[in-house]
């Protein structure tokens, strides 16, 4: 396992659209727990491939109830909305308000190939759209509705 360098807003490799895995090799599984670690060292609670460098559709999550890997995630349903704020490990210092859905319902596979579905309300669907964006090249900034300064940021901790 290793932690890899993130890559940052201004890399165009952060706008483009990664590619669908078909074959789930070792690569990709050294790939997964690389961004895992990378993850946890950034204390992130997402990263997508992107990311680090590597444009396939493959995510990690973590929002607190555990690992969750996705390979070739997609949004199935999605229903609702809510605004919160958010960031990216990718745009240190930046943080907005953005609306998702309140509830998305996505489907990928996992590291044995598996079909998967993850139903996810409040962080977990938040993070779930904001890393599926990094998969087509979308950054979270792109859908803030208003950036919030560093004075509001301290007084919301
Ligand atoms: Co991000």
């Amino acid at each position: 396992m290793a932690v890899r360098f993130i890559r940052e807003d201004g890399d165009e490799v952060l706008r483009k659209v990664s590619k669908r895995v078909d074959v789930i090799d070792e690569r990709i599984k050294v790939l997964l727990d690389d961004m895992a670690e990378t993850m946890y060292a950034a204390n992130g609670v997402g990263l997508a491939a992107p990311q680090v460098g590597i444009l396939k559709r493959v995510v990690v999550i973590d929002v607190g109830d555990g690992l969750i890997e996705l390979i070739n995630p997609e949004i199935v349903k999605q229903e609702g909305e809510q605004i919160d704020i958010e960031g990216c490990l990718s745009i240190p210092g930046v943080a907005g308000e953005v609306k998702r859905p309140a509830r998305v319902v996505v489907e990928a596979q996992n590291r044995e190939g598996e079909k998967i579905t993850i139903d996810g309300k409040e962080l977990l669907a938040i993070a779930l759209c904001h890393e599926i964006d990094h998969l087509d090249g979308i950054l979270f900034k792109d859908k803030v509705i208003r950036f919030i300064d560093r004075d509001e940021m301290e007084k919301n901790k």
